[in-house]
């Protein structure tokens, strides 16, 4: 069964006389029980902070996605990734992250999990199955992302996991990016897989909410084990509403996807741009490695810019009037960032220069052209 017809067809009720399309959704602190036997039973829900029908509507779905065997549902995409390395760390360990990745992650990681005596090793997010030279007796878990954040580099995710397996490695990939719509990463081995549903999920940017899948039985015990003793709780009104995005997540997705791929092609000859970061452009330095692991790709990219001043840079972001200046991606809406790469990194993906960063919305994408050309003309 094709990903559309999944998603219109799971995590719906039984029908019988009467049912609604949907679950219902319910919210639920306190659940009530008629004896006082079942009180502490281990096979039903006995409180709201585990769950409810909508949860496990949308677990389903997100198992389906990636062909996970669990998911733990999150208030935020963040959270989908810290709690699982949570789950797979002691105090002693070493963890590998990827230089490309999310900055709020590596936040955590260099200050939250250092105070408990993890150490962080940030590796170059080219670096294949030479990261085995990385490893140490106490590594315990590699952290991907693919492609990075902003600067959109492909990992050569199988060899990476290769090594990993070899040393009884978790990885732990954030897969924001391509909503596993259009790259399975758990397929590779990679153990788990975490997503900001915010994005593309939610859809419309009125929400916050993640979701980590496990591969194995073994991976998803342990993230909800963690997760429950942390407190962790996922609100049923949000439920719902990524519950709805999955619905039509795959018209939207391909739909923003081929609007990004157009601009992408028609701004790789514009003088005022340096590098266009498309991973789908053969210009791409990894397009091979994104035809041989992905599908597609999806509605984000950036571009170096060309010759134009910090203030050039923040006059050009002004001047659009239907890119959104703001984080985040997914939603409906276009939006734009500007950022330097090169301030942050420990390998410098040498750029020469500032990026800016596209989200494609649902809007015609002449009109979207329209609004990127008079934005360069504001500057010219
Ligand atoms: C790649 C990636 N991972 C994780 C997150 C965090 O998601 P949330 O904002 O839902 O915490 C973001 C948010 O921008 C992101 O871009």
């Amino acid at each position: 069964m094709k990903p559309e017809t999944k998603f219109t067809h799971k995590g719906r009720p039984k029908p019988s006389l009467s049912t609604p399309v949907n679950p219902s959704l319910t919210r639920a602190s306190t659940l009530l029980f008629d004896k006082a036997e079942d009180l502490y039973r281990n096979d039903i829900t006995t409180y709201g902070r585990h769950g409810t029908e909508v949860h496990l509507a949308l677990c389903e779905l997100f198992n389906e996605l990636e062909s996970g065997v669990g998911t733990v549902l999150f208030p935020s995409g963040l959270a989908s990734c810290t709690y699982p390395i949570l789950a797979h760390v002691k105090s002693g360990d070493h963890i590998l992250l990827t230089d490309s990745c999310y900055g709020p992650i590596r936040s955590f990681c260099e200050n939250q999990l250092q105070k408990f005596g993890v150490e962080t090793e940030i590796y170059d997010p080219r670096i294949g199955s030479e990261i085995e030279t990385l490893i140490r007796p106490n590594t315990s878990v590699i952290i991907l992302e693919s492609p990075g954040s902003l600067t959109l580099e492909i990992q050569d995710v199988p060899a990476i996991v290769a090594i990993a397996k070899a040393h009884k490695i978790t990885t732990i990939i954030d897969n924001t990016w391509s909503a596993g719509l259009v790259y399975k990463p758990l397929e590779m081995g990679v153990d788990i897989s975490c997503h900001a549903a915010t994005k593309y999920f939610g859809g419309h940017s009125d929400l916050l909410f993640g979701a980590a899948i496990c591969r194995t039985k073994n991976h998803y015990e342990r993230v909800k084990r963690t997760a429950k003793l942390i407190g962790n709780s996922a609100s049923a009104d949000d439920a719902y509403q990524v519950l709805r995005g999955f619905r039509t997540v795959t018209a939207r997705f391909d739909k923003q996807a081929a609007t990004a791929l157009e601009l992408a092609v028609w701004l790789q000859d514009h003088p005022r741009i340096k590098t266009v970061l498309h991973p789908a452009l053969s210009s791409h330095p990894d397009h091979g490695l994104w035809k041989r692991d992905f599908s597609g790709a999806a509605p984000l990219f950036s571009f170096v810019v060309n010759n134009m001043s910090p203030k050039d840079v923040l006059a050009f972001v002004n001047a659009h009037e239907l890119f959104g200046i703001g984080y985040s991606y997914g939603g409906y809406e276009s939006l734009i960032i500007h950022c330097d790469p090169q301030l942050k990194r420990q390998f410098d993906p040498e750029f020469g220069g500032p990026l800016i960063r596209y989200a494609c919305g649902l809007e015609d994408v002449a009109d979207l052209k329209s609004d990127i050309t008079q934005a360069f003309n504001a500057i010219s």
